[in-house]
């Protein structure tokens, strides 16, 4: 099929070809986050050209979503059936009830009526809301007056973002991850740990409160378990949260 020279330069320069594609594509392509099940519309940034033949609508490259011609608007496929709309003015796209398959780069076509074709990209991405995740105690070790504590913050979903809370608010940077690994002295003793997991559309909470220095509260309805959360309290208002949205 192919000479031996040839396929190993192609081994070679495909990786490089997938490379500078991908950096056109992060400088250049507008990038939209949505939440499944919502409604979104497509918009490109510039203003539409003042008369056009045909606009069309592709979802990646050679799918047709709609197309507007001869003053009417057809509409291709089932993906998109009686969900896709198209303003006439603006040329937007509005697609209702968005699925995770909806995520592509989306191809705004236009023939204008000195017969040039002018294009432009949308990526829409398309996220579940994150999962509720629960803290397990991996280690909570108390030596002298100190405590060596390792947290695991659990959700199914691996592709989200982690961040970490006590009494004093935000944990720092470095400590942000799927474990939250420090050492807790009786000055800087918290009452609970939050952990915050998001994505760009969604985030949830999960909690664990201790008595003292080490020592895990019991399960909700216990007063430590009450105290807990009322020095939560301040916390979550800056999530604007409720008790009942974490327990
Ligand atoms: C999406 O749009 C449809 C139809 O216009 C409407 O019935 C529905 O409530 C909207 N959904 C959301 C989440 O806004
Ligand atoms: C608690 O304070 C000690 C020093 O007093 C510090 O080494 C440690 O990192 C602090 N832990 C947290 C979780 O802030």
């Amino acid at each position: 099929m192919c000479s031996r020279r040839w396929c190993l330069d192609l081994k070679l320069l495909l990786p490089l070809l997938f490379l500078a594609i991908s950096i056109q594509a992060d400088h250049s392509v507008p990038e939209m986050f949505k939440l499944s099940g919502s409604n979104v519309t497509l918009q490109i940034s510039e203003s539409l050209p003042q008369d056009y033949k045909r606009l069309t609508w592709f979802y990646s490259h050679s799918q047709k979503i709609i197309e507007w011609e001869h003053n009417q608007p057809r509409t291709f496929g089932l993906q998109f059936r009686d969900r896709v709309q198209l303003i006439r003015q603006s040329g937007a796209l509005h697609i209702t009830n968005v699925q995770r398959e909806d995520s592509s780069t989306y191809f705004m076509r236009v023939l204008k009526t000195d017969g040039k074709l002018q294009e432009w990209k949308i990526t829409l991405k398309v996220l579940d809301p994150v999962p509720q995740p629960s803290i397990t105690i991996v280690k909570a070790k108390k030596e002298h007056n100190t405590c060596y504590l390792n947290l695991s913050c659990v959700v199914p979903d691996q592709s989200v973002n982690y961040r970490w809370y006590d009494y004093s608010g935000l944990l720092p940077k470095e400590l942000q991850s799927s474990r939250l690994e420090i050492i807790v002295r009786p000055e800087n003793f918290s009452k609970f740990y939050i952990c915050e997991v998001s994505n760009p559309v969604s985030s949830k909470y999960g909690t664990v409160c201790f008595t003292s220095l080490c020592i895990q509260a019991g399960s909700p309805g216990i007063t430590w378990f009450a105290t807990c959360l009322e020095v939560m309290v301040p916390i979550l208002l800056g999530f604007h949260l409720t008790l009942n949205e974490l327990i």
